[in-house]
């Protein structure tokens, strides 16, 4: 079944649909919204527990300007964009690598330009112009300065006074003054707010502050669904340590393995212990493994891709990006593990004049920080996309054996949006009776379930199979004589008998 269509069936949508929508901006539907959630608990859960001093935090998402010039972001945050005459614009590197089939991660500006020098707009096919540096972060404008220029602006006439156009100079002055941003990235937050709560976790290292939250960029081309969106939701744990004193011990996943393609392009199956890093940067690579073991990613379709000079964010040392192999959409990234040194705390003290170092015995330093970044959006595509099945199967009908389809998404239980179904085999008063006292009981036990007497139990069923539910339970006119219900098994469609007390201890939804 196509993904796009699929995803309308409660997953996704365009946001503000019934107005056209905008690119890049997604509605999260209500088995969208559950996923989404499953996944950041999954997250919360794993990566909050590896060390005792991991929090959560929640930081504001607009931020002042400075912070991004401490960060680097007002001037490396950028994609390269070209437009041909006509105004038709696009991402240089996406058109390379589209048309021209090269890799452009990493290519100077006027290396794309003599690439493209012979490529026209997809749009009009008029030629392409210059290419330029876009900065990708949204800026907004506190105070009522912005509406005001603006508002000055939008009524600009010919022959307005030399008053007027001064005004307008004034007051978009101001604007900039009060210029913000929204975050790129959920990073900055914990950055800025380090040294109060180093000192609140009585100036302990290592400490992680992690959050859940959105980030927006201005992306010039969105596309392919939540794959590259202006608002999205990252899910980022910042490790804050003593470079010359970590404790993190790599004995526990020294023997993990996992799929590796080193910089130079090389695919190896490497053991963690073996692989190219310090031990501090290695043990987390092992641990983000294992987190998608939970996840229940196959094997072959999760690797760990080391990133080039030329390709690493410009904040980083190293550079591993996780990938997926999307059956859709092949190869993508979903998170990345950073070593971003002391890069951010650095610039954060320069610009902001205030002491963001920590004292350990007689030493002082500016501690450093491994990132752990994922793309919550990202992850619940993939988790839609590779357990989006379509499947024959038989079944016997006046004697005959028949062959029928079913769209099921097999997604590991413990990550399945709604958990359980309860219907009546047929919509008759006394089966409707018990199937509700039967829903009443479970839904103290499991969280969401559903109740649907609509239709036949085949297409109740079917229903269910497409959304995942991994159980579904029928009442019939057996429950009302002995106490049983069947319980059938969404990937293997069998069905068992068991006692409605049994029923919570038989459904099994935890993830080992
Ligand atoms: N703090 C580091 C950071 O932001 P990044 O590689 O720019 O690093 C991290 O982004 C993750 O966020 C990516 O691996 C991806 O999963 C997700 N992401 C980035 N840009 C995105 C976009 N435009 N739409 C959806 N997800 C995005």
């Amino acid at each position: 079944m196509d993904l796009k269509e699929y995803v309308l069936k409660g997953f996704f949508y365009p946001a503000s649909e019934i107005y056209n929508s905008i690119a890049g901006f997604y509605d999260y539907g209500y088995l969208g919204t559950l996923l989404k959630n499953n996944f950041i608990n999954e997250w919360k859960n794993y990566f909050l527990r590896l060390h005792p001093n991991f929090w959560e935090v929640d930081p504001a998402i607009v931020m002042p300007k400075e912070v991004f010039i401490a960060s680097g972001h007002l001037e490396n945050f950028n994609d390269p964009i070209v437009e041909c005459k006509n105004g038709h614009r696009f991402r240089a590197d996406h058109l390379i690598e589209e048309k021209l089939n090269i890799k452009a991660e990493g290519l100077s500006l006027s290396e794309m330009e003599e690439l493209l020098k012979n490529v026209r707009c997809p749009i009009c096919n008029a030629p392409l112009g210059k290419v330029k540096w876009f900065n990708l972060m949204f800026p907004i404008y506190i105070g009522p300065d912005s509406q005001e220029a603006l508002n000055l602006l939008k009524n600009l006439k010919e022959n307005v006074s030399e008053q007027y156009i001064k005004d307008i100079i004034e007051r978009v002055k101001k604007m900039v003054e009060n210029e913000a941003y929204l975050r790129p990235e959920t990073a900055q937050g914990p950055y800025v707010m380090f040294k109060r709560e180093f000192i609140l976790h009585r100036q302990k290292l290592p400490l992680g502050l992690a959050v859940v939250g959105k980030a927006f960029r201005n992306e010039i081309s969105p596309r392919q669904l939540l794959l590259r969106l202006r608002e999205f939701t990252q899910a980022e744990l910042q490790i804050f340590f003593d470079p010359e004193d970590n404790e993190f011990d790599i004995n526990e996943v020294k023997d993990v393995e996992l799929n590796f393609l080193d910089k130079e392009g090389n695919y190896k199956r490497i053991k963690v212990k073996d692989l190219p890093f310090p031990e501090f940067y290695a043990y987390f690579v092992g641990k983000v493994k294992q987190f998608y073991e939970r996840l229940g990613i196959p094997e072959e379709r999760l690797r760990f891709r080391e990133l080039s000079e030329k390709e690493k964010a410009f904040y980083n040392k190293y550079h591993v990006d996780i990938e997926i192999n999307f059956p859709t959409y092949g190869w993508k990234e979903v998170g990345g593990i950073h070593y971003r040194t002391d890069h951010d705390l650095s610039g954060h003290m320069k610009v902001s004049g205030k002491d963001l170092t920590v004292q350990k015995d007689n030493k002082k330093f500016i501690p450093h920080v491994l990132e752990l970044s994922f793309g919550v959006d990202r992850n619940v595509l993939a988790l839609i996309d590779l357990f989006l099945t379509e499947e024959e199967y038989e079944i016997e009908r006046d004697n005959q054996k028949v062959k029928e389809k079913r769209v099921v998404l097999k997604i590991p239980k413990h990550l399945a949006p709604i958990k359980v179904a309860v219907f009546p085999l047929l919509k008759k008063p006394e089966l409707i009776e018990k199937a509700k006292e039967v829903y009443n009981m479970l839904k103290n036990y499991f969280y969401p379930i559903i109740y649907d007497e609509q239709g036949s139990i085949g297409r109740r069923y079917r229903r269910v199979d497409e959304i995942g539910v991994p159980y579904a339970i029928t009442i019939d006119y057996q429950t009302l004589e002995d106490n049983t219900v069947t319980i059938r098994d969404r990937d293997t469609m069998k069905q068992v008998r068991v006692k409605i007390e049994d029923l919570p201890n038989q459904l099994t939804l935890s993830s080992s």
